[in-house]
């Protein structure tokens, strides 16, 4: 789905033009949308992917680069952030230059369906909150694929539906009123936060999600689920 389904252009230009407009806000907006949890959340896929001992990692749709961030906590670990949004990266940029990491972390503009970088080139790919913005999944996943090592592993956080019939409920509930009025109230984008609730319901989850990775290719793939559900970590290797 399209964040502006009465606009003809494609969903890659319309994602671009949403995260750029909502960039300023986006940070405050997303702390409070997750409960403050985002943090907790960045800190488990920095404890999954140290686990590697990664040299190099790639965080596709790092947008503001809270999660290159965290993972530049990894010892002499070198990371590259590719997002399609200009603005999210800009203030990236100014969060690493003010943490004097820009011998660490470089942030490029770059699309996750058309990598510009060799195979098998990155110990870790991490993705937060990407994968239910690609304009074509299955291309983002084999492009992602492609470019890890042979050993290399994938870590995706992305948000889910609950399983429970009585916490799915809840969930749609909360998510139908709270997400859009936080939106209304606190940005200029009304339509983004239609769009970010709505497809975060829609995004395949879950196992769903497991056998869309291993028909990408991957392999031991599996999930944690946090949030009672509401937000999955995927991990899985090539
Ligand atoms: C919800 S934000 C997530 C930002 C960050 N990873 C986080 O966890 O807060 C989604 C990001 O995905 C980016 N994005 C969407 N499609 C993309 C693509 N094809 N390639 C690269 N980035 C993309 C958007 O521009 C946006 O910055």
């Amino acid at each position: 789905m399209k964040p502006y389904k009465n606009i003809s252009s494609s969903k890659k230009v319309q994602v671009r033009n949403m995260f750029n407009s909502i960039s300023k806000e986006y940070d405050f907006l997303n702390k409070i949308m997750t409960f403050g949890n985002d943090a907790v959340w960045r800190k488990k896929i920095y404890s999954i992917a140290k686990e590697s001992s990664p040299e190099i990692i790639l965080d596709i749709a790092t947008g503001t680069a809270d999660i290159a961030l965290e993972l530049s906590n990894i010892k002499n670990v070198k990371i590259i952030g590719i997002d399609i949004s200009e603005k999210m990266l800009k203030i990236g940029d100014n969060k690493i230059l003010k943490r004097n990491l820009s011998s660490r972390i470089q942030l490029q503009k770059g699309d996750a369906e058309n990598i510009d970088y060799p195979e098998n080139y990155f110990d870790i790919v991490t993705i937060g909150f990407g994968v239910r913005n690609f304009e074509n999944l299955t291309i983002g996943l084999k492009e992602t694929y492609r470019v890890l090592k042979k050993t290399g592993k994938l870590i995706i956080l992305e948000t889910s539906v609950p399983n429970n019939t009585i916490l799915k409920l809840f969930y749609k509930i909360l998510s139908r009123t709270f997400i859009p009025t936080i939106g209304y109230l606190l940005s200029k984008d009304r339509t983004a936060y239609g769009y970010l609730q709505e497809s975060a319901e829609k995004f395949p989850c879950g196992k769903k999600f497991l056998s869309i990775l291993e028909q990408a290719g991957f392999k031991n793939t599996r999930l944690q689920v946090l949030m009672l559900g509401a937000t999955s970590i995927y991990i899985a290797e090539k």
